[in-house]
């Protein structure tokens, strides 16, 4: 692979300098000074504010706009088109398929075990099909916690499927909702895992999800050094995002957002409570993040009547193993009143 030096790369920014060397427009517009400027691919000051956020090096992280863009970065770098395959374990977040489909490289799917109101890792049956080399899988996809089913999964069942296939393929474990999650992030796993890549956003839990900012961690620096240099956009991160992430991550703003999770985590436990009271609820499933996965009878009417009532919720339930089930992302607690409202005139 050999990657583009961009004019940005090559020389830096520094104050008194002329810059004449990336074809950008002298003139400023009046309001948004200095966007006539490309930004710094990755800026050092802020791979130290996520390197402290994520308890990790900052030799360690590449800054993506968003997860999403890690995720298309990681499959062109793992997947060779026609050949290799992705493996994920549905009903899981639906962007590893659409960007394995978009190379293409195929999907092999290792579906979630239903257990005891619940969904699990079927975790011997993942390892016996990653390591079959007819199979060609390069990237492995967790989701914890899983969106749309909101489960974690344990960190000793990631480690021992990670352990197993190393010399395989990588294991890729989404944690944009880590937030939320009792179970925690795996970042400090990361140095004595060399094939674990962990995705992490600030979209969820840091509520800048209009700005675009997320990032990968691995133990490998290597990798993170190839991905930076060969496998990016020129400028991936637009500056007001940067500026914005800066600003999210300060100690003041994390206070702020320290305590919105907690609103919401309680927010989750109320109307988990609440909506139980219903005849109309068959099964909440238990998350570990902002939303819940319910289970009802009647789930598309359920949605049709809630947009009727200009609440929008996900609909799930045409899917096989969420049959019957809508995900509802918990808002403020008047959003959730009207939820609950409407449940009621249901
Ligand atoms: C599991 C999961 N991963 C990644 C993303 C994308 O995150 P980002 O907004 O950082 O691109 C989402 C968005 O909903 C998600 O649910």
């Amino acid at each position: 692979m050999q990657g583009y030096s961009s004019a940005g790369m090559e020389s830096g920014k520094n104050q008194g300098v002329i810059y004449l060397n990336a074809n950008e427009n002298p003139y400023e517009i009046a309001g948004l000074e200095g966007l006539n400027r490309y930004p710094e691919p990755q800026p050092l000051a802020l791979l130290e504010a996520y390197a402290q956020n994520y308890g990790v090096d900052n030799s360690q992280i590449v800054m993506t706009r968003g997860a999403d863009e890690a995720l298309v970065i990681l499959t062109k770098i793992f997947c060779e088109p026609n050949a290799d395959k992705i493996l994920i374990s549905t009903p899981t977040f639906g962007m590893y398929a659409v960007d394995a489909n978009a190379m293409p490289v195929g999907v092999l799917d290792v579906p979630l075990i239903k257990e005891n109101g619940t969904f699990a890792l079927d975790k011997d049956n993942i390892i016996e099909q990653a390591t079959n080399a007819d199979n060609n899988i390069k990237i492995l996809f967790i989701c914890s916690p899983n969106n749309p089913t909101g489960t974690s999964f344990a960190h000793e069942d990631i480690i021992d499927i990670c352990e197993a296939l190393e010399g395989h393929c990588v294991v890729v474990l989404d944690e944009a909702y880590a937030e939320f999650s009792k179970t925690g992030s795996m970042a400090l796993d990361l140095d004595s895992t060399p094939n674990l890549i962990i995705l992490r956003t600030l979209s969820k839990g840091y509520s800048l999800a209009g700005m675009r900012m997320g990032c990968m961690l691995c133990g490998d620096e290597d990798f993170i050094t190839l991905v930076r240099t060969k496998a990016m956009d020129a400028y991936p991160l637009p500056i007001m995002s940067i500026e914005a992430a800066f600003h999210v991550l300060s100690p003041e703003i994390k206070e702020v957002v320290h305590e919105n999770i907690e609103k919401i985590l309680g927010e989750r436990e109320r109307m988990e409570k609440e909506l139980k009271k219903s005849n109309k609820i068959n099964h909440i499933y238990p998350s570990d993040a902002n939303f819940l996965l319910i289970e009802l009878d009647n789930a598309k009417e359920f949605c049709e009547y809630m947009e009727e009532n200009n609440v929008i919720l996900r609909d799930f339930s045409s899917k096989a193993q969420t049959k019957n089930c809508i995900r509802l992302s918990i808002g403020t607690k008047e959003e959730n009143d009207k939820v609950l409202e409407l449940l009621q005139s249901f």
